[in-house]
């Protein structure tokens, strides 16, 4: 099974897992086992779905780590989303079905707890017809994951409440679905802006965490409310929006460090990693190397570390099924995640250097943490070396989350 660009679907490939319709969670396009028809790609591309899965013959394996039962959960989710935004922008805010959404990331929480491997395999949102809704919902997925994998800091940072209740996210969901709401508002034209923002645009694009904040309150848990007004709130201070002193109307600096509550700054790397790895009408969507690259290079101020430490051991910058060429030139898919050794994850050898197939590629298997001369040097032709240095192991992400 190979992650394909759908730009590289060729004739006679045959799908291993079905192509999911974006708001009906048990309805597929196609389902597996069916060859991609090619007069389907254009439709593909409208619903935004970048890659499908193939067969292949000695890839079999990885087949048992899927679980359709994730992208059913989470399609379920993008269907509340959708209803709730469009009875928003209808004009009927106080309508938020806070019970329905609670049911959908239930769903979808204890599916992951219970995961054993739908969680290898990290898996966005498969379709969507729509930027806003399906980013919010990839945010309540990833922060559920991250937060479960950070239980005992949720404990220690929660001491106010008993361990149990320390630990359940329902309001950790709730809030990154609707983390972006206050969008709603915001004219497209400035929403979907190509080019620089004058500074009266991202005044307005500002506003979002308050407006959103304004429409949310009282209607949700204060913890999920707070999510929707904190979530810009950078660690190291520097986030927005500014606060202002109720008295004397002053202004008062943005909230930083753990003055920001937990939830937040767990929804936080998790908006940041979504909005850069989806692309947008502005922007081609960069691989995950690319981006956990950037943000512990970058963006490493705006992120609590230990929670910074947490995701960059769950998120793989190569994920499993990706086509990637090595430093000798052989052609391997990628077949599993060592988060001790992000980039040098096991590989298995499709091509050797000269283009030629592998007879039994299954015999081709390579643990890249076992061969220091050996690297992964490009995705579809684009050199991804540069952005491996700052990732080379976990001890070092550790590291320069710290720092
Ligand atoms: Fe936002
Ligand atoms: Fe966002």
């Amino acid at each position: 099974m190979l992650r394909v660009p759908v730009e590289k679907i060729e004739p006679g490939m045959v799908l291993a897992r079905p192509i999911p319709v974006p708001n009906d969670p048990r309805r597929f396009l196609l389902q597996r086992g069916v060859e991609i028809p090619l007069d389907l790609i254009p439709r593909l591309k409208q619903l935004n779905i970048r890659e499908v899965w193939i067969r292949h013959r000695d890839l079999e394996f990885l087949e048992d780590l899927i679980d359709e039962g994730l992208g059913e959960r989470q399609r379920e989710v993008y269907l509340h989303v959708r209803r709730n935004f469009e009875m928003i922008m209808g004009g009927a805010a106080s309508e938020i079905d806070v019970q329905h959404f609670e049911s959908s990331i239930a769903a979808l929480f204890d599916f992951l707890k219970k995961s054993s491997t739908g969680n290898v395999l990290l898996q966005k949102l498969d379709a969507f017809d729509n930027y806003l809704m399906s980013h919010s919902t990839n945010v309540c997925y990833l922060s559920l994951l991250l937060g479960l994998k950070v239980d005992r800091y949720l404990i220690e940072e929660r001491q106010f409440k008993r361990a149990r209740d320390a630990k359940d996210l329902q309001s950790l969901g709730l809030g990154c679905l609707l983390h972006d709401v206050g969008k709603m508002f915001i004219p497209v034209e400035i929403l979907n802006k190509p080019g620089r923002l004058t500074p009266e645009e991202t005044q307005i694009i500002q506003r979002h965490p308050v407006d959103g904040f304004e429409l949310v309150k009282g209607r949700v848990p204060a913890n999920a409310a707070q999510i929707v007004l904190n979530h810009h709130q950078r660690y190291r201070g520097g986030g927005y929006p500014t606060r202002v002193d109720s008295r004397s109307g002053k202004e008062l600096p943005p909230l930083e460090g753990k003055q920001i509550p937990i939830l937040s700054r767990i929804a936080t790397i998790c908006d940041v990693y979504d909005a850069a790895t989806t692309s947008r009408v502005y922007q081609v969507a960069k691989p995950p190397v690319q981006v956990l690259h950037e943000m512990r290079t970058f963006c490493q101020s705006f992120f609590d570390p230990q929670i910074a430490r947490a995701f960059y051991q769950i998120i793989p910058p190569f994920p499993i099924g990706q086509i990637v060429t090595l430093s000798n030139g052989v052609e391997a898919a990628v077949v599993d995640f060592n988060p001790k050794y992000p980039v040098q994850p096991k590989v298995q050898g499709l091509r050797d250097p000269y283009g030629w197939p592998y007879s039994d590629s299954s015999l081709e298997e390579i643990d890249l943490a076992l061969h220091s001369d050996l690297e992964i040097a490009s995705i579809n032709g684009v050199d991804v070396r540069p952005f491996q240095l700052s990732q080379a192991t976990a001890e070092v992400a550790g590291a320069v989350a710290l720092a």
